[in-house]
């Protein structure tokens, strides 16, 4: 699978089958997100891989967004935390989410090659997470990665919004309100979007 296939291909399902976890699995997702870029190759991110049912479902106690019950059929969480003084602060430009954020990005393609749902999501207890997990607490939890196989079937549980967003990718914002031309607020031309 190409970059722009794996990109165009990814997406937020959240209706989960389980998936075997394999130590081969999990070290080729952290390789994946070992070799993204950071500030002075600072490296900030902290993957924490949550597998096996004992686990994982202690890890249900920080899910406590009942939007975010589909996240418990999950057969790997990844909790990412990161702390300031671990990547660049220039005056007031702290990178290290920055930093986590290129890092899951990596994971989450790679996830996607290999056919996997890796859906990250900030509804959880952090405080939960860091209890659970032994994180310590001047590390900042910023999201829980869910990874399995797409259903065929969608989740019982889900609302009708997010039955919505299984079938079709929710929308995007125009180019003309994010992507511009040598200057703030000015759109891309329509030529360079195709
Ligand atoms: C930082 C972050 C937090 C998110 N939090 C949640 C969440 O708590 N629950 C959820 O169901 N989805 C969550 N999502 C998924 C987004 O809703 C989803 O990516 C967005 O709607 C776009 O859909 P798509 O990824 O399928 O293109 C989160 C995504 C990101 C990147």
């Amino acid at each position: 699978m190409d970059v722009l296939t794996a990109i165009e291909t990814r997406r937020a399902y959240r209706s989960l089958t389980p998936v075997d976890i394999t130590p081969e699995l999990i070290t080729d997702l952290a390789r994946c997100a070992q070799l993204a870029p950071s500030c002075n190759n600072n490296q900030p991110w902290r993957f924490i891989f949550v597998y096996g049912n004992e686990n994982l479902e202690k890890l249900h106690s920080a899910l406590n967004s009942p939007g975010n019950d589909w996240a418990k059929a999950a057969s790997l969480i990844v909790a990412v935390c990161s702390r300031k003084e671990d990547d660049c602060v220039i005056r007031d430009r702290e990178y290290h989410l920055f930093g986590d954020g290129l890092g899951v990005a990596f994971m989450v393609l790679r996830a996607t090659e290999l056919g996997l749902v890796a859906h990250p999501i900030a509804g959880y207890s952090p405080k939960k997470t860091r209890e659970i997990l032994g994180i310590p607490d001047d590390y900042q939890v910023i999201t829980l990665i869910n990874i399995g196989k797409h259903a065929e079937e969608i989740s019982p549980i889900l609302s009708p919004k997010q039955i919505e967003q299984e079938h079709a990718r929710p929308p995007r914002k125009p180019f003309g309100e994010f992507a511009f031309d040598n200057q703030f607020g000015r759109p891309i031309s329509e030529a360079e979007r195709a």
